[in-house]
This record gives structure tokens, sequence and C-alpha cells, in this order.
């Protein structure tokens, strides 16, 4: 049963350069878990908010690839707001948990790595549906 103290900030390598800045992830290593898929945010028109649901498997990191955006995460008694606003960070968000994504700045793009394949049912979209399965130790 994840809490928001389960969130963390990974601290990516990166090999700064004058010819330009590298940073690269490792399954299993700096993310703490197999990849099975990959997806990216683009194109946020100013002031949209995206990805207000929790899933019931699927962990993720999260990395603001170019410009920044916050992810609010919620436990069902707690929220914490996370700017990323780096490449080289990710955000680690474990199964369970209630996450939105919100103030994205002017063409920022934001890679997701997640541990499970794209699965419908794996989400769950109704904040009280989820606060009740948190309140009954199901999530
Ligand atoms: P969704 O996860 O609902 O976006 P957000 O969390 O930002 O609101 O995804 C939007 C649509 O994209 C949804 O209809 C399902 C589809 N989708 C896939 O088919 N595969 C994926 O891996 C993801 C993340 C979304």
């Amino acid at each position: 049963m994840a809490s928001i103290d389960d969130v963390k900030i990974i601290e990516l390598p990166k090999f700064l350069d004058a010819r330009g800045n590298l940073s690269f992830a490792e399954q299993n290593n700096h993310i703490p878990f197999e990849i099975k898929r990959t997806y990216w945010i683009y194109d946020v028109p100013g002031g949209e908010d995206r990805g207000g649901h929790a899933f019931r498997e699927n962990q993720e990191v999260v990395i603001a690839l170019s410009g920044a955006v916050d992810v609010i995460v919620d436990d069902g008694v707690s929220q914490k707001t996370f700017r990323l606003d780096r490449s080289y960070y990710g955000l680690y968000i474990p199964k369970g948990l209630w996450r939105t994504m919100e103030c994205f700045s002017t063409n920022s793009f934001a890679l997701e790595f997640g541990s499970v394949a794209y699965s419908a049912d794996d989400y769950i979209r109704d904040y009280d549906e989820f606060l009740k399965l948190k309140k009954d130790g199901k999530l």
C-alpha cells in the first residue's frame, strides 16, 4: 500500500559537456522496474491538466525532458507536488497513488516509463472510488 513517502525523485546520470549534455536511464537500475511501455505528453495547451487517475498495477517514472511540469501525487491522506524542471530528474510513482499533471510550461515534453503494458482496466479514474479503495486497504 504505497504512500506519498514512497514517491521519489531519482537523479539520473548526467554528462555535462560543452558539446551538449547527455543523460540516460536503465531499467532495473535507475528505473526501479522492468520497462514495459514508454509514452510521452507534448503539445499541451496552456492551462490544461492531465493524468488525474491512479493505476492499480502500473509503476511509473516521469521525466520532464523539456520544460517543466508539476506532478501532484496523492495517497488519499496527503498530497505532494513535485516540480519537474530538469531532464536528469525522474519522478518514481509506485502503483496505487492518485496523480495529476499540471502547470505545463510552453513546449514542455514529459516522458513516462511504465512497468505494465497499457490496459484500460488498470486505471482508476474516479477519485471517490480511489479514496474508498485506499480506505479499505485494497490499493
Ligand atoms: P490517459 O492515460 O487517459 O491520459 P492522461 O492520464 O494524461 O489523462 O491516456 C489518454 C488516451 O491514450 C487514453 O484514451 C488511452 C490512450 N493510451 C494508450 O492507448 N496507451 C498508453 O500507453 C497510454 C498512456 C494512453
